[in-house]
C-alpha cells in the first residue's frame, strides 16, 4: 500500500489480496458465523427475508453460513478479485449475483434485495463517504438493513494493520437512525469474542417501514 492509496485502492490490491489469504472459510468460523446469523435472523422469523446481499462479502463466510440456515436468494458485493474468484469457485454466489462493486456505488436496483447487511465493512469506509453508502444500502434494501461492526459512541479512527486512514469505530447503529428516522429497530447485540469467536462486533437490525 503507497501513501496515495484510497482505502478501495488498498482492499483491490496486494493489502486486501493479504486478507483473502489470511480469511479462512472452516467450520469453525462458519459455525461461528451460523450461530450468529440464526441469533439474528430469529428477530425476523415470521417474516424472513427471502434474498440477502451482502455488501464487502470477501470469500463469503456469512454466505456460506447463510446457506445452511436459510432458503434466502444470496446476493454478493465484493470490490477485491481475488475474493470474487473464491466466491464463485466455491459456488458461494452465481456469477448473475456477484458485483464488483462498492458499498458507495451499489449496482442494484432500488429495492432488490430484502435484507442487505454488512459485517466488518462500514468500518473500513472513509467518514466523508458513509453517508453515500448509506444512502445506498438503505436504496436496495427492500425490507431489512442489517450492520455488524465495531462500536464507539463517539468516531474514532484507529491504525490498522500498521496504516492509518483505514479503519474508524463509531454508533454505526445510531447513524441508521440519524440518517433514516423512519426506520424501526427490530433487535441488536454484541457478539462478545470470549463466547462467540466473533471479533468483538456490535450488530443492529432495522426494518424499513
Ligand atoms: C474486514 S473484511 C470483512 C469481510 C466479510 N464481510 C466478513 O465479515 O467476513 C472487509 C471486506 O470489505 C471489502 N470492502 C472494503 N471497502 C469496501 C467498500 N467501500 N465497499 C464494499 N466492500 C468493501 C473488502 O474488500 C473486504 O472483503
Amino acid at each position: 500500500m503507497t501513501p496515495s492509496d484510497t482505502p478501495i485502492d488498498a482492499w483491490r490490491g496486494d493489502f486486501g489480496d493479504d486478507y483473502v489469504a489470511r480469511n479462512r472459510a472452516t467450520e469453525e468460523t462458519m459455525g461461528n458465523a451460523a450461530r450468529a446469523f440464526t441469533e439474528i435472523l430469529s428477530h425476523v422469523k415470521d417474516n424472513p427475508p427471502a434474498s440477502i446481499l451482502e455488501v464487502g462479502a470477501n470469500i463469503g463466510i456469512n454466505l456460506r453460513a447463510l446457506a445452511g440456515i436459510t432458503n434466502a436468494e444470496l446476493f454478493a458485493v465484493e470490490p477485491n478479485a481475488h475474493a470474487r474468484e473464491r466466491l464463485v469457485a466455491d459456488e458461494v454466489v452465481p456469477p448473475d449475483r456477484l458485483f464488483d462493486a462498492v458499498a458507495t456505488k451499489l449496482p442494484l436496483d432500488d429495492g432488490a434485495v430484502d435484507l442487505v447487511f454488512t459485517s466488518g465493512v462500514l468500518i473500513h469506509v472513509p467518514p466523508e463517504d458513509l453517508e453515500t453508502a448509506y444512502g445506498g444500502i438503505h436504496r436496495v434494501a427492500a425490507r431489512y438493513v442489517l450492520s455488524l461492526e465495531y462500536f464507539s459512541q463517539t468516531p474514532v479512527s484507529i491504525p490498522y494493520r500498521g496504516h492509518e486512514g483505514l479503519l474508524f469505530k463509531r454508533d454505526f447503529g445510531g447513524m441508521w437512525l440519524d440518517l433514516f428516522p423512519e426506520i424501526e429497530p427490530v433487535a441488536n447485540g454484541f457478539f462478545w469474542r470470549r463466547t462467540t469467536g466473533l471479533d468483538d462486533l456490535n450488530w443492529w437490525l432495522f426494518r424499513k417501514p
